[in-house]
């Protein structure tokens, strides 16, 4: 498996990587990796005959307040991983690779990116992952990139990027993987004390009350005030509980009106979690 850390590189490696016409799947991620972004690299390898995995804290999805010094950076485990998963390539750019001196362009999605989900909280948070997935897909010009179903939102802003820049990779989610009872894997999980990680898979076992509420035909409002009543009991300060169409994230009255999933954000300590299951 090579590392590789520069442009030309990159470019010389993934020539190789296609010789003989092979597939080429890409899984971006931060790092820190867990099992979540390891089935994602499981599923890449279904899709395609190699595999790379791009590893980047990227600084601009990141609001000065955010975890963007703290969040963890688990190099050389994360590289183990992917040796013993045969990924191909490890794409590991320095910031000053991605954003050099001078750098001045941004995307700045609409469409889903202003559903008032994640934006709402977090509102540099697209521009910089747009900005970044854009330049990654450039870059490794890859048929496939996966993405997991877990930032919900963030894999529908990419699935309309891919396709208003006219880029050639086919964009996949992947379903979320969580721990034995029920709380999403995440990077983030490692900031929760004991105590908040007991309280933490109430997120997904509220989604999943709501959810089946929902399906058995009872209002939605009243469902997601009784979902808000007992994540705060747990213990959360709830950013939002909401019912969004799956496709076009817009807010929803009932099932009449197309498929919904539920997402929901909430902090605890100094952890913020985000959640969503389909309805
Ligand atoms: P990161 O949080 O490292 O996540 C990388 C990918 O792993 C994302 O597609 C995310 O949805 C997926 N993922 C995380 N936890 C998962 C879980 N429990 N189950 C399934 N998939 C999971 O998302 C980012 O990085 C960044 O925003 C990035 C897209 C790399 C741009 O910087």
């Amino acid at each position: 498996m090579r590392v590789v850390r520069t442009l030309p590189t990159l470019t010389r490696a993934i020539a190789a990587l296609r010789m003989r016409r092979a597939r080429i799947a890409l899984v971006p991620t931060m790092g820190a990796l867990h099992d979540g972004h390891l089935s994602l690299v499981r599923l890449a390898q279904k899709r395609a005959e190699r595999v790379i995995v791009s590893i980047f804290v990227n600084p601009t999805q990141f609001a000065p307040n955010e975890d963007f010094r703290s969040y963890p950076r688990t190099f050389a485990s994360d590289r183990k991983a992917l040796a013993a998963h045969r990924v191909d390539l490890v794409w590991a750019p320095s910031a000053e690779t991605m954003y050099p001196e001078g750098f001045g362009t941004k995307i700045v999605p609409e469409g889903a990116a202003l559903a008032g989900l994640e934006d709402a909280f977090r509102p540099h948070f697209f521009a910089g992952v747009a900005t970044v997935v854009a330049k990654l897909l450039i870059q490794c010009d890859p048929d496939v990139a996966i993405f997991g179903d877990k930032d919900y939102q963030q894999l529908k802003v990419i699935t309309r990027l891919a396709r208003d820049l006219n880029l050639k990779t086919r964009i996949i989610g992947a379903p979320i993987v969580r721990e034995k009872d029920g709380l999403a894997r995440s990077s983030r999980n490692v900031y929760l004390t004991p105590d908040e990680r007991k309280a933490a898979p109430t997120l997904y076992r509220v989604l999943k009350e709501c959810a089946a509420q929902i399906a058995a035909a009872q209002p939605l409002g009243a469902v997601l005030d009784e979902g808000r009543a007992a994540i705060t009991r747990a213990g959360f300060t709830l950013d939002y509980i909401e019912a969004r169409h799956s496709e076009t994230l817009e807010p929803i009255g009932s099932l009449r009106d197309g498929p919904i999933r539920l997402l929901v954000a909430a902090r605890i300590g100094r952890t913020r979690l985000i959640d969503n299951v389909g309805v």
